[in-house]
């Protein structure tokens, strides 16, 4: 039985959703509460030259080194330890942004497996491509194109050693990731999603239009 002070917080989540996001957001967001969910699937091509793009605030980006577990638990104290270090050991990488001495944007990428846990679906991935994933960016730094920065070093970097496409998916309610998105060149494939009813699972996919999908998905 749930007590009252979640409930309280669940109508509280539920008005500023419904204020902040509109009705159709409210909607979706309730539907992936009992059992449908979707995302869209982003593919950008890497033999096709990766944008310039130059944010508002001059970071730095590289990669996270194995020592610097600490320094991205400071930028993002709500992940578990034990899932960076689970996703470093298996040679995923974090393409960190740093600020003044900090990180304050950050996007991990692998080429190996990925797990998408919103939808309890293993993406499977084709020799070339990379998958990039949990980007976030500091609530005060957001806008200044930080996440774009990101996206296209990441780019140059795929396409330096070799990979042919990244793929990536995004909430289609998440209009600031969408656009940050666009601005780094990524173009909408599909949807992949899952409808849910007790402890039966059927996923889904579809494709958008007659595009051009080079993704291991059979859509
Ligand atoms: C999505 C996210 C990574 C974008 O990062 P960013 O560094 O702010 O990217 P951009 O600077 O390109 O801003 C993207 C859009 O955010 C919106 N935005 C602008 N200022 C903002 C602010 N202060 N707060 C929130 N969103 C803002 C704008 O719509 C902007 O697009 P525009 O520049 O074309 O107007 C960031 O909003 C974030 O961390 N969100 C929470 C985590 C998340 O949703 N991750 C994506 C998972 S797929």
């Amino acid at each position: 039985m749930p007590d009252f002070a979640s409930v309280t917080h669940a109508v509280q989540r539920a008005i500023h959703v419904l204020r902040k996001e509109g009705a159709r957001s409210f909607c979706f967001k309730l539907l992936s509460h009992v059992g449908y969910r979707r995302l869209i699937v982003f593919e950008r091509s890497l033999e096709i030259a990766t944008p310039v793009f130059a944010p508002h605030l001059k970071v730095s980006i590289r990669l996270l080194g194995a020592d610097e577990k600490e320094n991205y638990l400071a930028f993002r104290p709500e992940t578990p330890a034990s899932l960076v270090t689970d996703r470093l050991g298996s040679g995923h990488l974090c393409f960190a942004a740093r600020y003044q001495g900090r990180i304050i944007g950050a996007t991990w990428a692998t080429t190996k497996r990925a797990w998408i846990d919103y939808l309890d679906y293993d993406l499977p991935l084709r020799a070339g491509e990379v998958y990039t994933y949990d980007g976030f960016t500091l609530p005060e730094y957001r806008g200044h194109g930080v996440a774009p920065a990101i996206s296209v070093h990441m780019l140059r970097y795929f396409a330096e050693a070799g990979y042919q496409r990244a793929t990536r998916t995004i909430l289609p309610e998440n209009s600031a990731s969408l656009r940050a998105r666009k601005k780094a060149g990524y173009t909408p494939v599909g949807v992949m999603g899952y409808m849910r009813i007790g402890p039966w699972t059927r996923h889904f996919f579809s494709k958008i239009g007659s595009g051009n999908s080079t993704t291991a998905i059979s859509w």
